[in-house]
């Protein structure tokens, strides 16, 4: 009876020196490379018992913590995607994901090459909508949702978890588009003008509408960023979040690197900040329209992305412009 307490009580103990140990290893802090929570066995040696400093200091900036609780891991074991979409929304956008679907996102409008297209949620604050969400996914098997909060100020973590799904699921694919829910694609235009199937694969490649500004100080704008969590008074080139594209090893590259950003709630400067620490300059393209256009045949066969389209417009561009290939502007 003693031994069995005793071999108990050690057992316990070598649990805690153990987890003692892992909490006070230095966890790698410049380096991008290899799984960030795999402890560097090299800084063994440096344990002392000043953990709480070594802890605040080498622990990742940004540990993006969250779970995936909708997941599509299988979508890129059989086939390889040229592009992924990958479309920020919310909740209750049931029509204008609907939309998508059976309009520009229609993953089997082309059949000489491979679409996916994801949607990404956080989890919202009512129950009923996260259920209604669960559903839609066992229909169509195209939603992607972490446990983080679903808010406008958590935008940036659904961008990162887009990021962090192409990498982990889908490292394969060639291309990504990040896009938002109340956008027109011209599909033809981004595949192949763009893209370009049939040339070589381009690496560390970003493009989109690049914006070169500065932090808006007006704290009634949508766009307001305080001076405290980014005093510089420019922002790095970045791609306006309404649509921008890259080859897909940027994805894997941006996660891991956004691990050791300050978190900014503004995702397209954010991922202008990731950029601009890769040394990955974005392409002007001016195919990506930030602002609402109203729709004329010939105009919206020159663009890339349109703004602001609701999901009844989304239907009628696309009807209308599927009907009349033909015409010539
Ligand atoms: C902890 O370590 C740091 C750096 O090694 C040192 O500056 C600091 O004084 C230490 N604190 C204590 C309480 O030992
Ligand atoms: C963002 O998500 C985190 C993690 O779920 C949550 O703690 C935080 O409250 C959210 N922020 C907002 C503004 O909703």
């Amino acid at each position: 009876m003693p031994s069995k307490v005793s071999c108990l009580y050690l057992l316990t103990v070598v649990c805690w020196a153990s987890a003692l140990w892992y909490l006070s290893i230095s966890r790698p802090t410049s380096t991008y490379v290899g799984h960030m929570s795999v402890p560097i066995r090299k800084t063994v040696k440096k344990v002392n018992n000043n953990i709480t400093f070594t802890n605040i200091r080498t622990r990742p900036l940004n540990p993006h913590a969250f779970e995936f609780v909708i997941n599509e891991e299988k979508k890129c074991e059989t086939v390889t995607p040229f592009l992924v979409i990958l479309i920020s929304t919310t909740h209750k956008e049931f029509d204008a994901r609907q939309a998508i679907r059976e309009t520009w996102g229609d993953e089997s409008t082309f059949s000489e090459v491979h679409i996916l297209t994801i949607f990404l949620l956080g989890r919202n604050t009512d129950n009923v909508l996260n259920q209604m969400v669960e559903q839609e996914s066992q229909i169509f098997h195209d939603i992607v949702v972490e446990n983080f909060i679903d808010s406008y100020h958590n935008l940036t973590l659904k961008t990162m978890m887009g990021m962090r799904w192409v990498a982990t699921f889908c490292p394969k694919a060639q291309y990504v588009m990040k896009t938002d829910s109340d956008i027109f694609v011209n599909m033809d235009n981004l595949i192949y003008k763009l893209l370009k199937p049939t040339t070589k694969p381009r690496r560390r490649y970003f493009t989109g509408y690049v914006i070169n500004g500065g932090p808006i100080r007006d704290m009634r704008s949508k766009w307001y960023m305080s001076r405290d969590l980014y005093p510089e008074s420019k922002y790095p080139p970045f791609c306006s979040g309404t649509g921008y594209v890259f080859s897909a090893d940027v994805a894997d590259l941006i996660y891991k690197t956004s691990l050791h950003t300050r978190l900014l709630h503004l995702e397209d400067v954010y991922v202008g900040l990731c950029l601009r620490k890769l040394g990955i300059h974005p392409y002007q393209n001016s195919g990506f329209n930030h602002w609402k256009m109203a729709y004329s045949l010939c105009r919206y066969r020159r663009v890339i992305t349109v703004h602001q389209i609701s999901p009844e417009e989304m239907h009628r561009i696309w009807n209308d412009m599927s009907s009349k290939k033909h015409l010539r502007c």
